[in-house]
């Protein structure tokens, strides 16, 4: 995608939807050349560094084999190893990072240090994962639908949970290629009304609506892809038994998938917890296409970092 050379990628809201669109495409077209052993070596020479402040293990080493496989390199620190941890300021550091490295993937706690590290760094900074985003993310869950649906216009997903980081870019992303999106959290855990807001106008650019309820019934009905993302998001942890109680009539399970399409996919970005956020049966059963997905990860980011680098 040529329009992105030499951009970041924080939130999928300053990409077109035509960017949005062409990313996908381009996923699955890397996934086939890849698994035909003929992937590209577009990024020869090129180092992504990518900085950890939470745990990972599939943004971690989906980035890392990703860049491998399109000739490049990664380079893994955690932010503790690393003189942010002791206080250096992110923005001396973006500037820093910037002598050495090609791109940056980070991994944070906050969005707003993020933004900060991509402000100051002369090179593309990759988020993978905030408080408040997850842009890799969704394109892999783009990706994974259109492969199997064939199509991704005028589909609908319900994500039910938590209103944070996975759900926020999952209505981004699919408000810019048309998907109706209806999200059921828990009164307390709603998504950000900004973003919302936001998203609402792509989609409605893109012909589709975004929807919010507390009813997850209401959010399922007729969906054609059922999402979960655990209840408790790193660096929650004290909160889980709160969330346990708050959360426990929006498990997904078959009682609540028998409102969706027969033929629906269960997504989850996982990791996830079996019988809390969805029900053994729905994550194992037949319409869970989870390990796809997470596959998908690699060549939806392979996608990005071929577009912001070559
Ligand atoms: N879905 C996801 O980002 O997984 P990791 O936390 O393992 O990277
Ligand atoms: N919402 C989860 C997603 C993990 C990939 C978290 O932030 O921990």
């Amino acid at each position: 995608v040529s329009s992105l050379k030499g951009k970041d990628l924080l939130t999928l809201l300053d990409y077109t939807s035509e960017e949005v669109h062409d990313l996908v495409k381009l996923a699955t077209q890397l996934k086939t050349i890849t698994k035909a052993g003929k992937c590209p070596k577009l990024l020869e020479g090129k180092t992504l560094g990518m900085i950890f402040e939470k745990h990972s293990t599939r943004t971690r080493i989906s980035f890392e084999v990703g860049m491998n496989q399109l000739g490049g390199k990664a380079m893994f620190m955690h932010s503790r190893d690393m003189q942010i941890g002791r206080g250096e300021p992110i923005s001396d550091t973006g500037k820093v990072l910037s002598g050495y490295l090609d791109a940056i993937m980070i991994r944070a706690n906050s969005h707003e240090m993020v933004k900060e590290l991509a402000d100051n760094a002369s090179i593309p900074v990759i988020n993978g994962l905030t408080d408040l985003y997850h842009p890799c993310q969704a394109l892999a869950d783009l990706e994974t639908i259109y492969e199997n649906k064939g199509t991704l216009k005028g589909l609908k997903i319900a994500y039910v949970g938590d209103g944070n980081n996975v759900a926020h870019s999952l209505v981004v992303a699919a408000a810019h290629v048309g998907m109706n999106v209806a999200v059921a959290t828990p009164p307390g855990y709603e998504c950000d009304t900004e973003i919302i807001a936001k998203a609402k106008n792509i989609a409605q650019a893109n012909g589709s609506q975004v929807t919010v309820t507390y009813d997850p019934i209401e959010a399922v009905s007729g969906a054609d892809a059922v999402y979960a993302d655990v209840w408790t998001s790193m660096g929650q942890e004290e909160e889980s038994a709160k969330r346990l109680v708050d959360f426990k009539d929006y498990q997904i399970n078959d009682d609540l998938v028998a409102h969706a399409k027969s033929d629906y996919m269960f997504l989850h970005c996982l990791p996830a917890h079996r019988e809390e956020e969805v029900a053994s049966s729905v994550i194992d059963g037949p319409n869970s296409y989870i390990f796809e997905q997470a596959e998908n990860r690699l060549h939806a980011q392979k996608a990005v970092l071929a577009s912001v680098l070559s």
